[in-house]
């Protein structure tokens, strides 16, 4: 067979029943994605005779005769392609996963088609960006602007990896070739609840291929979380690599080792499981109730479970005054139930590694995780490894969102590689991803509210129901982060808290961008408008009333027992004048017919901007012969912009330009610890670390030229890549060879540990209109203000907001997991779960706060997290002041609002 790829000829045959897709990157040509390997994402495009295809659906040898281009093609080795630049220029991405096969299919549409782009992208999907950015690429927009030396911070430059990602060259998990390697195969329960009687392993290892089998008893006995934290206190020891008891539909039950995928997939086919059913319960409120199948039955609190008998794993409970006589003396009370479904994170790249031993025999991890040193961790734990034996790392990660905070195949990796010896690749399929990682929590939220007759708040009351799923990774802390910035930041004398996070026969739940505050926020905010409705007060003027304001104490009960919260910088109330001001401001009104009914909602969010309890980063940097610098960080990049920032952080304390910013990151081997890149931390906590590394190194270079070069350190500043004293300028290369000639380098390292704490704000609104015949929505207006102190890069930030919109709305309006009364996931497939395309996307107007904070690196506070929080609990809001009707279960679908309009409006 001869295949033309990229202007080259392939001689290669595929495998039989191989699709394009894994031939391609067999070939090398690793800028072709998997995302689903379905026809669903477009992560595979490829031009095939110069048509966008998606890869992954053709057959192999389909394409023997005729001309396929990947993107390393596309371009030439230059990636000058008109798309490729328009995307640099308008930096349409965020992660980059999807932006081969994105630019593949924009650089294919014709006139008609850019003019329906809802239609002609609809087989390209981006989690990342909201599309805001990939539109601008194709209307030929540039979103990128300039900065001299010491003037990063505070300018939108683009993402340093641009050039790398719009040519396909960016590097993922499995962008390498590893010789010798074997692949994993996990065989996984059909069963919600069983114990292991036996498992047959001759057949499987009779396969030929098959290297080895692995089951519980190949495991480490030890009992950890997948949840990855600073501190491990903070989740229950409940799961093992391997277990003899499968608490839910999707477990892993045994890893067959092997020469291909086929073979290993053939080998789980003839493993024979004997099971023993156990009594299975997957409903929450059932899971607690007396008589309820246990579920951890050996588990006590000293694994930190909280009432194993009653499958609580955690819970919170706390009043401050009366709640129930504030609600009775009370002008006007609101009480509401509200329920959230379970949805997925669904980064593009699906969760996977790669593990072997290095040429020390160091045990050497390469996989998509935001928390490459809390995994090392605890793998020298479970494996009685020395740390400085194992090393963990990422290159560029496609997308986390929450989901990677968490250990779900480094485990087996390394258990794989140790008992074979040989290097191991896993790689999770989307339905794997679907069934066997983790998922929002979905949670019922009971809310009372009481205002006085002037709309001050008397009685704030959330009673929550959080569904942890099997095990109990981020159970604790989720639940805790969702009773808290809810309701702390509204000033009333009498709160009451009742939270549960439940064990239930289904697939776990885990951090999700938000924490649990989305959930609540729904709720907390709703009651807000109801209260505001009923005493004829404007939602914006309810929130103004009663918000906190600097120096009012940020309350929930029970009483927190962190004290390092503060008022870094406040601008809420900026953020709702800014919506307020945005939301009235004139727009072309669209022609609707009145079967329409339209409406308008706002919420806000406070979010810490540090999770509780340490957040630590060490940073390490040092100037260069070249007189530029060699930075070194923790944190991972998964298209949050830590890369960006920390260099535009860096550049600036040195009175450099970004471009003299070197940066390596998210690699044990490499710099001090880091707790991860999650809770928002990237910018806050690794920034400040960046900051303070950068701030001695100046200080370093100060003293060295004083002691060596003969300057007045007091009398010395940086500026333009010089040190400066009077009218001497040493520039930083001739600094650095003096240095080098005393034999030394110049460095310095800085540190944060994630303490104190300030608070970030959102403000949400949104038009709506709803058909009262269909129950179809339309947004009309979608508008969102952030108070992210000093704006670290106004382009970036801008993107996080839209991108959290987008997913947000995909929660609120569309996304679901179905789980069946057998613990099954109904919906497995990007196909049946509805992602948003471009179509389902409106453009987001946003707007920042002028606040400068005065604990976060140069004014700046976090901003990954918080834009996701208020989207649902505004579209709530929206949709009840457009039709009368309050809907208290997302996702908000036609199919769920048509009901109630129906008896409303016939
Ligand atoms: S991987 Fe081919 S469409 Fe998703
Ligand atoms: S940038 Fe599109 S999926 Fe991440």
């Amino acid at each position: 067979m001869s295949f033309e790829i990229n202007g080259k000829h392939f001689s290669q045959a595929p495998r039989a029943g191989q699709c394009l897709r894994t031939f391609l990157r067999e070939l090398g040509h690793f800028g072709v994605k998997k995302g689903c390997d379905a026809g669903d994402c477009g992560a595979c495009t490829v031009l095939f005779d110069g048509e966008p295809v998606h890869s992954c659906l053709i057959p192999a040898f389909r394409a023997e005769g005729h001309v396929v281009t990947t993107i390393e093609g596309f371009g030439g080795e230059a990636g000058s392609h008109p798309m490729q630049q328009a995307f640099l220029d308008a930096q349409g991405f965020q992660c980059g996963f999807c932006t081969a096969g994105m630019i593949l299919t924009c650089a294919s549409l014709n006139q008609a088609q850019r003019q329906d782009l809802g239609s002609a992208l609809k087989g390209n999907i981006c989690r990342c960006t909201g599309y805001r950015s990939i539109e601008d690429a194709l209307d030929g927009k540039n979103n990128i602007e300039q900065a001299g030396a010491g003037e990063a911070f505070g300018r939108s430059l683009p993402a340093p990896a641009g050039p790398q990602v719009v040519r396909g060259a960016a590097r993922y998990t499995f962008d390498t070739e590893i010789e010798g390697l074997l692949h994993i195969k996990l065989l996984r329960s059909p069963h919600p609840h069983a114990r292991i009687v036996s498992i047959e392993k001759e057949a499987a290892l009779a396969v030929p291929g098959v290297h080895a089998v692995l089951t519980h008893e190949d495991a480490p006995s030890t009992l950890f979380s997948t949840a990855r934290h600073e501190k491990d206190w903070m989740d229950p020891d409940d799961t093992r690599v391997l277990d003899n008891v499968v608490r839910f539909v999707g477990q892993r039950i045994a890893a067959v080792i092997a020469e291909s995928e086929g073979a290993a997939e053939e080998g789980c086919r003839a493993l024979k499981v004997e099971y023993e059913i156990l009594p299975h319960v997957v409903d929450p409120a059932a899971a607690i109730a007396p008589g309820a199948p246990v579920i951890h039955p050996d588990k006590t609190v000293a694994h930190r479970v909280a009432n194993a008998a009653r499958n609580i794993v955690a819970e919170r409970h706390g009043e401050f005054g009366d709640v129930a006589a504030a609600l009775g003396e009370s002008a006007v009370t609101y009480e509401g139930t509200f329920t959230t479904q379970r949805v997925q994170h669904a980064a593009l790249e699906t969760h996977g590694g790669l593990a072997f031993f290095d040429a020390d025999g160091v045990l050497t991890i390469r996989s998509s995780t935001q928390v490459p040193f809390l995994t090392r961790r605890t793998l020298a734990d479970l494996f009685d490894l020395a740390p400085d034996k194992i090393r963990v790392f990422c290159e560029r990660v496609g997308g986390g969102f929450g989901g990677k905070q968490e250990m779900f195949v480094e485990d087996i990796l390394a258990l794989a590689a140790l008992k074979t010896g040989r290097p191991v690749k896993l790689e999770l399929t989307r339905e794997e991803q679907f069934i066997s990682t983790s998922t929002r929590h979905p949670m019922r939220v009971t809310v009372k509210a009481g205002a006085d007759k002037d709309g001050r708040l008397t009685a704030l009351q959330l009673d929550v129901l959080s569904n942890t799923g099997a095990y109990g990774n981020h159970a604790g802390p989720v639940l805790f982060h969702a009773v808290g910035e809810c309701i702390g930041v509204y000033n009333c004398p009498n709160k009451k808290v009742d939270a549960v996070a439940a064990y239930t026969n289904t697939v776990p739940s885990g951090a999700f961008r938000g924490y649990g505050l989305p959930q609540t926020l729904i709720a907390v905010e709703a009651a807000i408008d109801e209260l505001a409705k009923q005493l004829g007060i404007s939602p914006f003027d309810i929130r103004r009333r009663n918000t906190v304001k600097p120096g009012d104490p940020m309350l929930s009960p029970p009483a927190s027992e962190y004290h390092d919260v503060f008022y870094g910088s406040y601008g809420l109330d900026q953020c709702l004048d800014l919506v307020e001001r945005a939301m009235a401001a004139e727009a072309q009104a669209p022609k609707l017919s009145a079967d329409w009914l339209v409406g308008e909602g706002i919420a806000l969010t406070m979010i810490d901007t540090v999770p509780p309890a340490g957040h630590i980063a060490d940073c390490a940097i040092a100037l260069r012969d070249d007189g530029g610098f060699e930075l070194t960080v923790g944190t991972a990049e998964f298209g949050n912009g830590t890369s960006t920032v920390h260099r535009q952080i860096a550049a600036t304390a040195l009175a450099t330009t970004v471009d003299q910013i070197r940066l390596r990151q998210s690699d044990t081997a490499h710099g001090g610890h880091d707790t991860g890149a999650y809770g928002s931390a990237g910018t806050f906590v690794a920034g400040l670390a960046t900051k303070v590394a950068a701030e001695n190194l100046a200080e370093e270079i100060k003293r060295f030229a004083a002691g060596a070069m003969g300057v007045d350190a007091s009398e010395s500043t940086l500026a333009h890549d010089s040190l400066v004293c009077g009218s001497r300028r040493l520039p930083f290369a001739l600094i650095a060879q003096t240095a080098r000639k005393q034999g030394r380098t110049l460095s310095a390292h800085g540190n944060s540990a994630g303490t104190p704490r300030s608070v970030a704000f959102n403000v949400q609104g949104f038009r709506v209109a709803v058909n009262k015949g269909t129950g179809e929505l339309k947004i009309l207006r979608s508008v969102q203000a952030a108070d992210a102190g000093r704006v670290a890069n106004p382009m970036q930030c801008r993107g996080q907001v839209e991108g959290g919109v987008a997913q947000s709305l995909g929660a609120t309006l569309y996304e679901e997991m179905v789980i069946d009364e057998n613990g099954r996931v109904v919906n497995p497939h990007f196909r049946d779960y509805h992602l948003p395309s471009f179509a389902d996307v409106p453009r987001t107007e946003v707007y920042f706060a002028d606040t400068c904070d005065t604990i976060g690196p140069m004014g700046a506070k976090s901003m990954s997290e918080s834009p996701y929080n208020p989207v649902a609990a505004a579209m709530g809001n929206a949709i009840a002041d457009a039709t009368g009707i309050r809907f208290t279960s997302t996702p908000f679908k036609p199919d769920r609002l048509f009901p109630a309009l129906k008896e409303k409006f016939g």
